[in-house]
């Protein structure tokens, strides 16, 4: 399945997800949460009038979430061996504190499912729809790691994150591991000079017949650079988002997620109709921003701008500190000071390091490439580590409590 699905859309443009809620104490709670959202169509019942899943045959909705009456795990126990009988790719949600094991048994049983714990907040629910749909969506062939770099403010160094940590993925995985760099800045995108290799990827072809993208044409339009990774990148034009469209940036995501094992975009802040989707459609996207007030407010405030517009983006989109000074002495910014600018913690740092940094644009490579021992390359490294150790706490189930 497409990891940038071209979905029905509802007047907003996102795609419209079609869940059923067979719930019991927790309905009015979720009905609150899910009527805020355009992007959600509900299809209620009430649990304790539901022996049987009211599933329409033929017709699977995008997601089911399930809350027994009484916490009765027997009637769970029913609806799960009937969902996997009947519906085993759709994501389940159940609701509730203590599952029995037999239930949880079930549970992991399906391909996509999770728990969400009593009680909940609106970030806890949209968070772990998030979650379960962008795992139902990778579990296909075409499921390339994806990650995404923005950044909060001008400079603030999202092409010199996204280029490292490209780098680093392809240094440390197996050789048969390929890596691409994908840059969506049509602008001003400064991959293929920061790397010194030729912007090979011709808009107009892309935008006009999306269905001719395949392997055969990414492969024509990637420049691959020393270090092994591949450059997908455009060359720069002021008029660089004329010519493309969401449909074509869709297709050539998926195409490339179904080529590479892992995927790395640098894309701009300033919003294009498609701009969302990719974040959504990431693994991971990660709002960089430097060690200044102004910088740290234009993160706060783009994330959360992110996130009320796309929900689905709630749980995966993280801030990233760069140029982090060690200074003591000074005015530099520490971390709990910009954690507190940001209202929300970072899930990683990077070290200040302009010799390295310089030194690697200067010579068209990857900073740890030219410098392997650099700060900036041992921070992306813990960066990637910190958000593979997220994404499996995920596809562990963190939440189970299983009931003795
Ligand atoms: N951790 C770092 N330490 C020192 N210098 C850095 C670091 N990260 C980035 N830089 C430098 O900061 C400058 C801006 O970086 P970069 O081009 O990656 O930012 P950007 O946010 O992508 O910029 P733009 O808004 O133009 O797209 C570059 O000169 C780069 O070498
Ligand atoms: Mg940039």
């Amino acid at each position: 399945m497409s990891k940038y699905p071209e979905q029905a859309a509802n007047q907003g443009g996102r795609p419209l997800v079609r869940i059923t809620a067979i719930l019991d104490a927790s309905s009015g709670a979720v009905q609150s949460i899910l009527q805020q959202d355009a992007s959600f169509s509900v299809d209620l019942h009430t649990a304790s009038q539901c022996a049987t899943l009211p599933l329409q045959a033929g017709q699977p909705p995008d997601l089911i979430l399930l809350e027994p009456p009484s916490s009765d795990q027997d009637r769970l126990m029913a609806w799960l061996r009937t969902l996997r009988m009947t519906a085993p790719d759709v994501p389940v949600l159940v609701i509730g504190e203590r599952l029995s094991v037999n239930a949880v048994q079930a549970l992991m049983a399906l391909p996509a499912s999770n728990v969400v714990p009593l009680p909940f907040s609106q970030n806890d629910l949209l968070g772990l729809i998030s979650t379960v749909m962008r795992r139902h969506t990778n579990t296909g062939p075409t499921s390339a790691q994806c990650l995404s770099f923005m950044s909060a403010v001008g400079g603030a160094g999202a092409t010199t994150l996204a280029i490292e940590t490209a780098y680093q993925l392809q240094s440390m995985s197996p050789a048969a591991k390929r890596v691409a760099l994908i840059d969506l800045n049509f602008i001003d995108g400064a991959c293929a000079s920061y790397l010194d290799v030729p912007a090979n990827l011709r808009l107009e072809e892309v935008a006009a017949d999306p269905e001719r993208i395949d392997e055969a044409l990414i492969d024509a339009f990637a420049s691959p650079h020393g270090s092994g990774i591949d450059v997908l990148a455009a060359a720069r034009s002021p008029f660089g988002y004329r010519c493309i469209n969401a449909q074509s940036i869709a297709r050539l995501l998926d195409v490339s997620c179904s080529i590479y094992d892992h995927v790395v975009i640098d894309i701009s802040r300033w919003m294009q109709d498609w701009t969302l989707d990719v974040l959504a459609g990431s693994d991971a996207a990660i709002i960089v921003s430097e060690l200044t007030v102004p910088a740290l407010h234009g993160a706060r405030d783009l994330a959360l701008n992110i996130e009320t517009e796309n929900p689905n983006t709630v749980g995966n989109l993280h801030l990233v500190l760069n140029r982090m000074s060690k200074r003591v002495f000074g005015h530099s910014i520490s971390l709990p000071e910009a954690q507190k600018a940001l209202g929300r913690n970072a899930i990683g740092s990077i070290t200040s390091d302009w010799d390295g940094a310089v030194g690697a644009v200067n010579y068209g490579t990857a900073v740890g490439q030219a410098n392997p021992k650099s700060r900036i390359s041992k921070d992306i490294r813990t960066l990637i580590h910190t958000l593979e150790a997220k994404a499996d706490d995920h596809t562990t189930m963190e939440h189970l409590q299983v009931a003795p």
